[in-house]
């Protein structure tokens, strides 16, 4: 039964039979219901002073009539308080409804079609050529990867970009470079670290030697023109970036549809700017051409370089015509650092003024900075934490606490590479996604904690319960789902499909982060406080029923952050 729905059935009916008169529409009705924030006031409310004006009464005077007349089976009880009806359901009927739904659905729980056919596009991870992959990449990646599982979980068809930062002059220098010093076997075994060598030596070098800069500038002319040889040395570049990044994704069960980056809307310039000078927005200024933007409040968008050169922003601009001509997406969001706030709002503002109405389903998901143990990371202090390095460690460290606390636990190191890994993952995504991370083993890796290995631990604990109780034939007795500490669990598998619609409307994955935690701690106590394997047979069942629910829903939360959930730990 969905109970807001038949509560405002009860309600609208309640009000017919008291003032003989329907200002409400049920709908309206479902939509003023609250939750109370404290179970004692009720599992649900409604305020009477919606209806003040119509019935032109006082709202406990309302109440107070409504609550004489409302009668059914699955409300235990009414209070007017202060101009609310307070609801309090008949707790097995609620727990029989709520616990029977999610079970029938399973791990799938919770998901929907309401998305079919409508394409959301996602611009997340897009790391750049020659680099390495660091922490600040962890958000980007993680909180993109989760958006497209939530996403599909609703039905809705996502793209995963990786927008590759894969087109400018550092490549010509990094090509020189490698003609000059490189040596193919030796990029090819040390990977992104030996290209960063190269060109760390270029940039040294090239202060003392003017000539270098010029060579780099005709390195990257050729490719620009499609020398064969500067385009088969960079393709290769691309190549060994790639592969090291896939270590990364591969551990992280990240996944991509395009790998269109800034170098795919090369040939794709000239209708920006025909389009731009079209509709009269292109302006010379010192040389370059930009798009003015202080009508906004915003400097201007340039667009050309005063050496006739495109740049990011150009570039963002042709991937956007290019992807809603391609795609026809409903939404396109970029999952980009804070620091580029400026850049999207400049970029939507473009848009708009090129006459673009979608530019309103273009989103810039945006997110706080990542520190390591209270060091900002800066590359050129050298405070640097590799993503891959991270991951190892985290790995490593689950495996010496799990050989500590289960030392007779089969395959330990699959365990400890999800327990490691989803500790990461977790972190990461447990705060609103604009606050400021500070990464901390001892915070990541508490078992105790509001942390991934926490969360994992209850879930192999409902999974060995339910092992060790075998088959239960009987009926379940939704009795014994009547102590608050059952209701709490309820209650919260009951608002997980409302959470997740809210958690897609602010594209804001640490709240089905945040849901876990609670999901596991109202667990525990359950667990605590009731015995699961009760001698009463129906109770038993019942209790079991909401066990392997709680297990397919944790299984199911986590995955949509991206993080797995073994059955043994
Ligand atoms: N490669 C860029 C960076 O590392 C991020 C690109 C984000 N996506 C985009 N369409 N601008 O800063």
């Amino acid at each position: 039964m969905d109970f807001k729905t038949a509560l405002s059935h009860q309600i609208a009916s309640a009000i017919e039979k008291a003032f003989s008169l329907t200002p409400l529409t049920e709908a309206e009705i479902a939509s003023f219901l609250e939750t109370p924030p404290d179970p004692a006031m009720g599992d649900f409310a409604f305020p009477c002073f919606k209806l003040a004006k119509s019935l032109r009464k006082g709202p406990p005077m309302i109440a107070d009539a409504l609550a004489g007349v409302i009668e059914a089976d699955f409300i235990a009880r009414v209070e007017s308080v202060k101009g609310y009806l307070n609801f309090f359901l008949d707790k097995a009927i609620y727990a029989r409804d709520v616990v029977t739904a999610a079970a029938e659905k399973g791990e799938r729980y919770g998901s929907s079609d309401e998305g079919a056919g409508k394409k959301v596009l996602l611009d997340y991870s897009s790391i750049n050529i020659a680099k390495r992959f660091h922490i600040g990449h962890l958000s980007t990646t993680m909180i993109g990867n989760a958006l497209y599982r939530m996403y599909q979980f609703r039905g809705y068809e996502p793209v995963g970009i990786n927008h590759l930062g894969d087109w400018g002059t550092q490549f010509g220098k990094m090509i020189a470079a490698y003609k000059l010093w490189g040596n193919h076997d030796t990029v090819e075994q040390g990977g992104v670290d030996e290209m960063v060598k190269l060109y760390v030596r270029f940039d040294q070098e090239a202060h003392d030697d003017e000539n270098l800069a010029e060579l780099g500038r005709a390195w990257f002319k050729k490719l620009e023109d499609g020398d064969p040889e500067a385009q088969e040395i960079f393709a290769w570049f691309k190549e060994v970036t790639l592969k090291d990044a896939k270590r990364v994704y591969d551990m992280l069960g990240v996944k991509f549809d395009s790998y269109a980056g800034e170098s795919f809307y090369i040939d794709k310039m000239d209708r920006v700017f025909d389009e731009l000078t079209e509709k009269g927005l292109l302006v010379e200024s010192e040389g370059a051409q930009v798009v003015e933007l202080s009508d906004y409040g915003m400097p201007p968008f340039i667009v050309r370089k005063r050496d006739g050169a495109t740049i990011y922003a150009t570039r963002d601009l042709a991937a956007a015509l290019y992807r809603m001509d391609t795609y026809h997406f409903e939404k396109c969001l970029y999952v980009v650092a804070y620091q580029q706030d400026l850049h999207f709002k400049q970029l939507f503002k473009v848009l708009e003024l090129m006459g673009h109405e979608w530019y309103k389903k273009c989103e810039h998901v945006s997110f706080g900075m990542v520190s390591y143990e209270g060091e900002t990371l800066s590359t050129r202090k050298g405070h640097v934490v590799y993503l891959e390095d991270l991951l190892n460690k985290s790995v490593e460290k689950a495996r010496s606490i799990i050989e500590e606390k289960s030392p007779d636990l089969e395959n330990k190191d699959e365990v400890a590479r999800k327990v490691g890994i989803g500790a990461v993952v977790f972190y990461d995504l447990y705060n609103s996604r604009v606050k400021d991370i500070d990464f901390w083993w001892d915070r990541a890796l508490n078992f105790d904690g509001e942390t991934a290995p926490y969360v994992q631990y209850t879930h192999a604990r409902c999974c060995s319960v339910l092992r060790k109780a075998g088959e239960c034939s009987a009926q379940p007795d939704y009795a014994g789902l009547t102590e608050p500490e059952a209701q709490d669990v309820v209650r919260l598998i009951e608002k997980f499909p409302e959470l997740l619609t809210e958690a897609l409307d602010r594209n804001e994955p640490s709240m089905v982060t945040r849901f876990c935690v609670n999901l596991a701690q109202a667990f525990n106590r359950f667990y605590y406080e009731c015995r699961i394997l009760d001698e009463d047979m129906g109770k038993r069942a019942a209790r079991l029923q909401l066990t392997t629910v709680v297990r397919d829903l944790i299984k199911t939360a986590l995955y949509l952050i991206g993080v797995e959930a073994p059955e043994r730990m």
